[in-house]
């Protein structure tokens, strides 16, 4: 087990007024690039990518060239040990040894936790399969912060795969510790948020609605956040191919939104928005892409700096008993300590948030 760092797998691991520190220095990085370019002499940042990325890999390299600190990595683990069946324990290990910030991707929910209880240092979630990415939340809060001033008293649409978009997890965990936030949830019924982030929305009194109209819905928005059908995720291309192209936003369906709705998108975009919406001037996709670089360049120098320790695991093993998640950590590294938290017949698996029956 490792001794404990600053590692940020959920960004509920943190307050709020952490979340906001890094906002601002964010703004002020984006504002003063000047004053950051040497800040992160000497450090080297490691990218770990089990899955395919573009904007989260190369924002946190650029981030960190930025800051003026080096970078190693693997973005294809075809070309790693891990092709010659290396397990994420060694090579979190060793790799955290050369480097002093370990930032990972991986098909797996719960794999960041994971990496966490052997590296040595601090490691960064940059998406576990269908479960969290936190930081495209910080990104998304950053341009939200930029473009509309405020990240209360909002009315944000999310549309498309709320079942399998980590991006849609991470986003309505955040947004509902802000006051007076409304969710509208548009998908399909097979892709509808799951239970476990609607709780946090319940226990954080936010409001939200469940429907399955686009058109319906645009008028009453402040934000939209479309989001991709994650085909990677889906058991069959038929399933995939059902929901594919569901929801499509286009110039003629933009007539029916506020004149200062803004719409956001993670990206990649596939078909789910129309390309002719790009010229719309409510249309910021490009903009967040680019507040990514200013948002990571705060949450490196704020770890590198940050004394905080999290232990490793704070729930239980319960004998027999296993995650009932097919795609969790925990049922492919079988070495990994079982850990639930709570009380009662269901508890939750600490690596992923599965809710597991123990009767
Ligand atoms: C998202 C992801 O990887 O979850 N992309 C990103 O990091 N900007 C969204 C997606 O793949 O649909």
């Amino acid at each position: 087990m490792s001794k404990g760092f600053p590692h940020l797998i959920d960004l509920n691991d943190y307050p709020i007024s952490w979340w906001n520190k890094i906002i601002k220095l964010g703004h002020d990085i984006k504002n003063n690039p000047q004053d950051y370019l040497d800040v992160c002499k000497g450090k080297i940042m490691a990218t770990l990518f089990y899955e395919p990325s573009t904007r989260t890999q190369m924002s946190f390299q650029t981030a960190m060239i930025r800051l003026g600190g080096s970078i190693i990595g693997f973005d294809n683990p075809s070309t790693s040990s891990v092709f010659k069946g290396e397990n994420l324990k060694d090579t979190t290990k060793v790799i955290s040894s050369y480097s002093d910030i370990l930032i990972i991707r991986h098909p797996n929910e719960g794999a960041a936790k994971a990496a966490s209880l052997t590296s040595d240092c601090p490691v960064i979630n940059a998406g576990d399969g269908g479960h969290l990415h936190p930081t495209q939340t910080l990104t998304d809060l950053l341009t939200l912060k930029e473009e509309k001033c405020r990240l209360d008293n909002l009315v944000i649409g999310l549309c498309g795969d709320l079942k399998n978009g980590r991006t849609v997890h991470s986003l309505c965990k955040a947004l509902s510790c802000y006051p007076n936030n409304h969710f509208v949830l548009i998908s399909t019924e097979d892709l509808k948020l799951p239970a476990y982030v609607k709780d946090v929305l319940t226990v954080n009194n936010c409001k939200f609605t469940e429907v399955s109209s686009l058109e319906e819905s645009l008028p009453s928005l402040d934000v939209l956040y479309m989001t991709r059908i994650q085909k990677e995720r889906f058991a069959s291309e038929e399933e995939y191919l059902a929901e594919k192209d569901t929801y499509i936003l286009d110039r003629k369906k933009m007539l029916r939104a506020p004149k200062d709705m803004i719409i956001l998108h993670p990206l990649p975009r596939v078909e789910e928005i129309a390309i002719e919406v790009d010229d719309d001037k409510r249309a910021l996709y490009f903009k967040q892409a680019e507040y990514g670089v200013y948002i990571r360049m705060a949450l490196i120098l704020t770890i590198l700096n940050s004394k905080t320790i999290f232990p490793n695991l704070v729930g239980q093993p319960y004998l027999g008993v296993a995650c009932s998640n097919p795609k969790c950590i925990t049922n492919y590294e079988h070495y990994l300590p079982k850990s639930f938290r709570g009380i009662g017949d269901i508890v939750e698996c600490e690596y992923c948030d599965e809710r597991v029956l123990l009767k």
